[in-house]
């Protein structure tokens, strides 16, 4: 038995610390998947925290190939046969997913399915589509290795991308430095009884929005996130008039453009003269997949840590199932 199964799902720390683990085993999972038509682009049709993996695909191949994230029933009218599908649903029963996955059928797409089973496992097997089957157990958004780096592979076995191993070698590496927990438990500290607001630059714009939906599911608390320089355009002038409890983070690394480094200096100055506390969480790492899986994982411990703060389960997340339940 390997370590990943070992781990008390319902613990969120024990799935946290396991995180290395799972990526090394994620990959495994689809080495013998592979898509032999040609593509022109890639679409991940998903919700909540099956599709964020489909924002990481996209920040992580920018400018290589056109990755387009979709999260609704239904898919644009443009995406045919030149665009290979993941479909995405950790439970295989998110009905926006179902729905997607039916229309891609419709239009006969090239599609690759990664789930724990339900509907979706069903379905694909039933025409034949390749189907990727990751641990049960997790939450969703906490299986996030399980559903973003079988994509990877597939990528890869396919011809479409560079062998990313080594990438993923420096992140499985990186994750394991113990220094993450303290980072996450200052900055938690600095949270309570405060509203996040979350900001980074466009390029690592899916950082902040998984920081946001971290401190919704984890902590169960409201949080915000805007990215640079959009965000010097409108939200900045929102610290005229102070609502609200804010801390603002300001995710930041070394490779972002010039301008980009400048106008978090300069916003940073501006918010902190408004008489809100900013703290600037740096991000290292020896390439961008690492950058982003550092930064993802950061926020993920400090949500968690928040609700321990708060005396909060950061596990189950009953208002959605609830949901669920009257669709
Ligand atoms: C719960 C979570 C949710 C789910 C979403 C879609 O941990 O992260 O955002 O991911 O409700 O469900 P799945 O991922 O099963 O398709």
């Amino acid at each position: 038995m390997d370590e990943t199964n070992q781990t008390d799902k319902s613990n969120m720390i024990e799935v946290l610390e396991s995180i290395p683990e799972q990526i090394a085993e994620a990959v495994k999972l689809a080495k013998d998947v592979k898509v032999t038509e040609p593509i022109k682009r890639i679409m991940v049709a998903g919700m909540g925290g099956s599709a964020v993996s489909g924002d990481i695909l996209k920040a992580y191949l920018k400018d290589k190939i056109d990755v387009r994230v979709n999260r609704n029933y239904f898919l644009p009218e443009l995406v045919g046969k030149e665009t290979l599908l993941f479909i995405l649903s950790y439970s295989g029963n998110t009905e926006e997913t179902i729905s997607a996955y039916r229309t891609a059928q419709r239009k006969n797409m090239n599609m690759v399915v990664i789930t724990t089973g339900g509907k979706l496992e069903e379905l694909s097997k039933i025409s034949k589509i390749p189907c990727i089957i990751i641990p049960k157990g997790f939450q969703p958004r906490a299986a996030l290795a399980y559903l973003f780096f079988p994509m990877l592979t597939v990528l890869y076995n396919s011809h479409f991308i560079d062998n990313p191993v080594e990438d993923i070698k420096k992140t499985i590496k990186t994750l394991k430095n113990p220094k993450f927990k303290e980072r996450a438990q200052d900055l938690a500290e600095k949270l309570v009884e405060k509203i996040p607001l979350i900001y980074t630059s466009e390029r690592m714009g899916v950082v902040a929005y998984r920081w946001k939906t971290q401190f919704n599911e984890n902590a169960k608390v409201h949080a915000f996130c805007h990215v640079f320089p959009e965000l010097d355009h409108n939200e900045l002038v929102g610290y005229g008039n102070i609502k609200a409890g804010y801390h603002v983070i300001i995710i930041k690394d070394d490779d972002d453009y010039v301008k980009v480094k400048k106008r978090i200096d300069i916003t940073k100055r501006l918010i902190s003269e408004a008489g809100i506390n900013v703290t600037e969480m740096v991000i290292k790492g020896e390439c961008f997949l690492t950058k982003l899986f550092s930064a993802i994982y950061l926020g993920d411990l400090t949500s968690y840590y928040l609700a321990l703060k708060y005396g909060t389960d950061p596990t189950p997340v009953e208002v959605i199932e609830e949901l669920k339940k009257g669709l």
